[in-house]
């Protein structure tokens, strides 16, 4: 399988990622970014597929549901699809029971245009992300770094980025606006970091 998995996410300065099932942070540009990139499709009548943990999931039907028509969500569970819905009424939702699943699920929704599906985003939690670092099928992982240190429950504290290359501002014009801009908000600095596979050690 080609590389068509994209990872996104935000870490503190100790690798934090979460607390009580949300994020330590509430930083608008950030969320601007995360909204901006996984929402966004070249084709209008696209949409974007997410690989997602069920906790995570729960989270975004607390806080995010306004994009959820932007959104197919691919989420990894043992429960049944029907309790997985009760979160939230919605129809681009299957739930799958390993990442596994998720991947092949996902390259199905690629390969049939009846789908419409124009890029998988791997969101988290931290065993969909090892399983999508570990996997070989990584293209791009769109990474938040906060130069902070946040009260936090949730850690994920291997990210290898060997075989990435950071990419600046490019052609695609989802990166048009990618710069190397620190940006301070309410006194918390962070910048967002795109790597690319180059497949080098
Ligand atoms: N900073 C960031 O970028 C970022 C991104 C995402 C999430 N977060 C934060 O991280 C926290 C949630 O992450 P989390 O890692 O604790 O949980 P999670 O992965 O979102 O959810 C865990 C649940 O998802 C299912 N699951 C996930 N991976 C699985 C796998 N590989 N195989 C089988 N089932 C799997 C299981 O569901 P069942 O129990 O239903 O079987 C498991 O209990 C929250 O605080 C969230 O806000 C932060």
């Amino acid at each position: 399988m080609d590389r068509f998995l994209n990872i996104m996410m935000a870490m503190d300065a100790k690798n934090g990622m979460g607390i009580n099932n949300t994020l330590p942070w509430k930083l608008n540009e950030d969320e601007r970014w995360f909204l901006s990139i996984s929402t966004t499709t070249k084709d209008p009548l696209k949409r974007n597929a997410v690989i997602i943990g069920r906790l995570t999931y729960e989270s975004f039907c607390k806080y995010l549901t306004k994009s959820f028509v932007h959104w197919h969500f691919i989420v990894i569970t043992s429960n049944s699809l029907e309790s997985i819905k009760a979160n939230y009424e919605q129809s681009h939702l299957d739930a799958v029971r390993s990442f596994d699943e998720a991947v092949r699920m996902a390259r199905g929704f690629l390969d049939d245009p009846e789908k419409g599906i124009e890029s998988v985003f791997v969101l988290g939690g931290v065993q969909p992300y090892e399983q999508a670092m570990a996997s070989d099928l990584v293209h791009r992982i769109y990474l938040t770094r906060i130069f902070a240190e946040y009260s936090c429950d949730t850690y994920w504290s291997n990210l290898n980025l060997s075989q990435f290359r950071r990419i600046q501002r490019s052609k695609d014009e989802i990166l048009a606006e990618l710069d190397d801009q620190i940006i301070e908000e309410n006194g918390v600095t962070y910048q967002f970091q795109v790597y690319e596979f180059d497949g080098k050690q």
